[in-house]
Order: C-alpha cells, then structure tokens, then sequence
C-alpha cells in the first residue's frame, strides 16, 4: 500500500457560517476562521475542509454557487481568504476548497444566459428538456429537496433538471465547454495555493441520455439509477485528473452518495486516476422510516456489518473517509452515543476511539471534538435548512403524517442539528457572536464549550488531540489491517488491526450499562494506548462501565 500524506492526516471540516463571527452580524465568517486557526493548531489536525465560501444567494447555504471566483459578501472579501490561507499554511495547516460543480445558483450568469433562448451560447451547459405536456415535467423524478426535479421556465416553454433545490440548476458535464470551464476554474485554485477539493455530490454529474420515468419512492419518481454513478462519470474524472488533478500535490474527496466498495475501488482506486478517497454513507443511511427521516437507533450488528465490509474490501486498493456526522447529519454523540449527561463525555470519547482507530481518512467535524449535542426543536420555525423546511411541509403540513409522528424523526435526523454554532465559551451566544446568530445557540453551552474543555484534561477534546497525537507516532493506525470480533455483540464493537509485528486491540462499548469482556489471550501484556476511564488489563476477565473504550497495543 502506498504511503501518502492524506492517508496519515486527520481532516478538520468548517461550515464558515456556524463557525465564528468576527464582526457582529450573526454569520460566522473567513476572519473568524482565521481568529480560530491556533485553535486548530493546538487539537493537531492537518487539513480544513472548508464548506463553500463562493458567492451565493444562500438558497442551501453556499452550495448554490452564483461565481466561483469570488468570496460571499458575508464571509469577506478574496483579501480575507488570502490572509486566512497564508496563515494556516504558516501554521502547516492544509486547506481543501469544497468543490460544488454538479449544479451551479440559478443566479450564475451561466444560467441566467441559458435561459434567455434556446439557440443562446450558454444553452447547453444546463439540462432542458420539454414537458410531457405543457402541465406536465418530462418524467416523474423528485429531487432531494422535495418537489419534481424539474422546473418550467416560461421563458422558452421548457424544463430544467435540477436534483436539488429549483435554484440550483444541474450543469450539463456532456458539454466539453463546461467541463473546460470547470476545469480552468479548479486551475486558477490550485494556482492560488488551496490544497485540495472536496468534490460535492461528484457521482452524479453524469447523467444518461434516456430519461425515463423512475421507481416510485414516497411521492415522486427516483433519478438514482439515471443520475447516479451516470454513464460517463468515471471519464469526467479521469479527464479531470489528467488535466488538472494529477498537476498539483493536492487531496481529493468525492462526495459519491451510493456508492458500493465495487464502485469505490474505481473511484478512489489506488491507480485509477480518479480521486484520493471516498466519502460515503452507508453507515449513516438505510435507518429512515419515511425517506430519510426516523427516530430509531441502527443496530449495532448492522453498523458493525457495513463498516467492517468497507473495511475489508477496499484494504489495500482503494481509500476511505472515516466520520461519523458532517453538516447533512445529525450530530455524532446525540445519534451514535448517548447525550443524557451522565454518559456524553464518555460515549463521546468511545465514538472517537472506535472512528479514528479504523482504516481510511478521519474527519472530525466542527464541534464534535466538543461532545456537541443535537439541538433541542421546539417547533417547526426553528429549522434554517431548506431540507428539514420541504421535508416537514411535503410529510407533514400538506402530507399524511400527523405532526407527533414526524416530530421526532425530523428532529433526530434534520441537518440544523449539526448548524448551530461552535460553542467557543461560556458567554452570551457562546462566544460565536457579539450579535444575533443566523441559528439558535444550543442551550447547553454554558457546560459545554471550547474554553472549558481546553482547560479540562481529561475532556472530550483533549482527548482527540491525545487521538490524533497517537496517529502520528503509530502508523499501524493507518496501515494496519483490519479485523472484526465479536461480529455478533450487540454491546461490543471489538477489532483488531495489524502491521507487521504489530498488534492493536480495540475495544468499545456502545451501551449505556455494565458488559464483561475477555481480552484475548495474544493481547496478554499488552500496553494500553488510550481509554477513557480507568481500568486494569492484567486479568484476560474485564468489566466494562458503559460507553467504556480502551485500545491495547501489543509488540
Ligand atoms: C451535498 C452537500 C449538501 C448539499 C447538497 C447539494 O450533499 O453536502 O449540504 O445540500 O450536496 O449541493
Ligand atoms: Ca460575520
């Protein structure tokens, strides 16, 4: 397997909006990054993803993109970036743009041409088609957002695609002329010194020429089949590679929602020419009730059973993202933990043990270094989020679920949770902001918060830095090979990796009351890496408190 810097790094993700505020409006911005780098420094990561910060109308908070070349008048100025750029790299820290080029704003100026006439030379780079009849969109598809994926313009009596909301419009990657555009514009990023890209929803550019109606799944038609891993996405990439990738030392991360180890090993192979890693979801989707949304735990076999596959099967051909929530989910603690106060630092800290002690990238996404909780919704007019604002109308408010049905599922599962903003201290707005938030502060930052836990030891946060720290001094935690026990627990999630002489025992418990455990007879004498409580691993015979973890290394 070869060695390479963003196999050994830990990534770090910023939502610039919830992250810090410098001047007061309530939008967290690219100074207040800045302002917070020491921060990052001192935690240990090595590279930011920063989630979009290029001009947008905000219609789903920057990933509708009106000009990639210019910085959104809330976040700064290109100055601004620049300065943020400079210093993170004197602190040698990386910093990988989010890329987000399947769809642009309806604002861009490509789309505005592209919907004056149908012979305009911006025509082509979005998708049109005619209606069924004037009343009716060309197929049956629904986007992400809610709604048909399709939307009249009177403008030339005809549709444009859009697998997200209607105002960002897909572009059309069959066009070489946008695929240059893309590719110059990726060009004069990497000339200006960014790191890498993190390639949003980068599956499905490529759609299939055919477009017949879907499967229906809730009230529309699915594009998945059609749009998903289309025909041609393995050639966008590889001309991408070849023109522009494959010139610079950067890190690539696609985002490819749907994608099976297969398809991985083509994607982020390791001699395909494609991208570094994948970013995938199976081990955070397939739990929905109604779509996506619900109010039930996984079962830990079933988890156990996919992050093990992804595991085994990419072992040495392909790379993997390791996180456990970003800002489309729910916060890591309050879903895969346990966020009653007695047990969140320790699941918490369990969580992290068993992420970062696997094979692939870890991601650590802002706050979760905290033990940041879910934010608790009292109603519908606390969501932000274009999804959980659709999603509660179409099941709820004009749908046939009743409101104490979907509550609970659209508040364990909605992307606001993961959108509140850092909490930095214990002062009013949590020190995010000296005014208004965007979004609510979670009630519970007097206890939890950045300040207070650097000052605590024995916090959730110094305990990733303690994590990370660990990654950089043995590299059999990430190279070492896989191996699940105990595949049947329900209460346990035990594995070991192995490099060389090396050993590492990893052993973390996912319920909230007292198991028992035997350490295997190999592990005997074994050190202790890290834990996050006390105990003794002299005796084979253990018993664990709840959410206990400990790593044993043996050599
Ligand atoms: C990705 C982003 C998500 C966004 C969507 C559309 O899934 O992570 O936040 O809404 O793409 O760009
Ligand atoms: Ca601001």
């Amino acid at each position: 397997m070869k060695k390479t810097w963003w196999k050994e790094a830990v990534i770090y993700q910023i939502y610039p909006r919830s992250f810090m505020d410098s001047n007061g409006d309530g939008i967290g911005d690219l100074k207040g990054i800045t302002s917070r780098l020491d921060y990052l420094k001192y935690l240990g990561i090595d590279v930011i993803w920063l989630s979009p910060v290029y001009q947008s109308p905000n219609d789903d908070n920057g990933y509708d993109i009106s000009d990639y070349q210019a910085i959104m008048d809330e976040f700064g100025t290109m100055e601004d970036f620049d300065e943020m750029l400079a210093a993170a790299h004197e602190r040698g820290i990386r910093i990988v743009m989010d890329l987000v080029v399947n769809h642009t704003s309806d604002e861009h100026k490509w789309f505005m041409e592209s919907r004056k006439s149908k012979d305009n030379a911006y025509r082509d780079y979005y998708i049109w088609r005619d209606g069924k009849d004037a009343q009716t969109p060309p197929n049956n598809w629904g986007s992400c957002f809610g709604g048909s994926a399709w939307q009249y313009d009177e403008e030339t009596a005809m549709y444009y695609l859009h697998l997200f909301s209607k105002k960002q419009p897909d572009l059309n990657w069959d066009n070489p002329k946008v695929r240059q555009e893309v590719f110059d514009m990726m060009t004069w990023w990497c000339d200006k010194g960014i790191d890498g890209f993190r390639m949003d929803v980068i599956s499905m550019i490529s759609k299939t020429k055919e477009m017949p109606d879907g499967e229906i799944q809730g009230l529309y038609g699915s594009f998945g089949p059609y749009c998903v891993h289309g025909p041609n996405v393995h050639n966008y990439l590889q001309e991408m590679n070849e023109k522009v990738l494959s010139k610079y030392d950067i890190m690539t991360v696609g985002e490819t929602a749907g994608v099976t180890t297969e398809l991985a090993k083509q994607y982020a192979g390791e001699d395909t020419h494609e991208l570094n890693m994948v970013f995938q979801f199976e081990h955070v989707e397939g739990d929905g009730k109604y779509g996506k949304w619900t109010d039930e735990k996984m079962s830990l076999t079933t988890l156990k059973k996919t992050m093990s596959r992804w595991q085994t099967e990419l072992y040495g051909q392909a790379w993997n993202s390791l996180f456990w929530d970003n800002h489309d989910q729910p916060r890591a603690v309050s879903r895969f933990g346990d966020d009653r106060p007695q047990f969140r630092e320790a699941s918490a800290k369990m969580l992290a043990t068993c992420l970062h002690m696997q094979q692939g990238t870890p991601y650590i996404y802002q706050g979760e270094e905290l033990g940041m909780t879910n934010y608790p919704f009292q109603s519908p007019d606390d969501f932000r989020d274009i999804e959980s604002i659709n999603a509660y109308r179409e099941w709820c408010a004009e749908g046939s679920l009743s409101h104490e049905v979907f509550w609970p599922c659209i508040i364990y599962k909605s992307r606001d949770n993961a959108r509140t903003p850092v909490q930095w201290d214990d002062s009013p707005q949590a020190g995010f902001t000296t005014g208004t938030p965007w979004i609510a502060v979670n009630p519970n930052y007097k206890k939890i918060n950045a300040k207070a836990e650097t000052a605590d030891q024995d916090s959730v946060f110094h305990y990733y830095k303690k994590l990370i720290a660990l990654r950089k001094a043995n590299p059999i935690m990430v190279y070492g090979k896989y191996e699940l026990l105990l595949a049947d627990s329900e209460e346990l999630f035990v594995y070991t990796r192995t490099l060389e002489e090396e050993k590492l025992l990893v052993v973390c418990s996912f319920c909230d009351h007292e198991t028992s455990f035997t350490i295997p007879e190999e592990f005997a004498g074994a050190s202790c890496l890290i834990a996050n409580m006390e105990n003794a691993y002299d005796k084979p015979e253990m018993t664990l408190q709840a959410y206990e973890a400990f790593v044993l290394l043996k050599n």
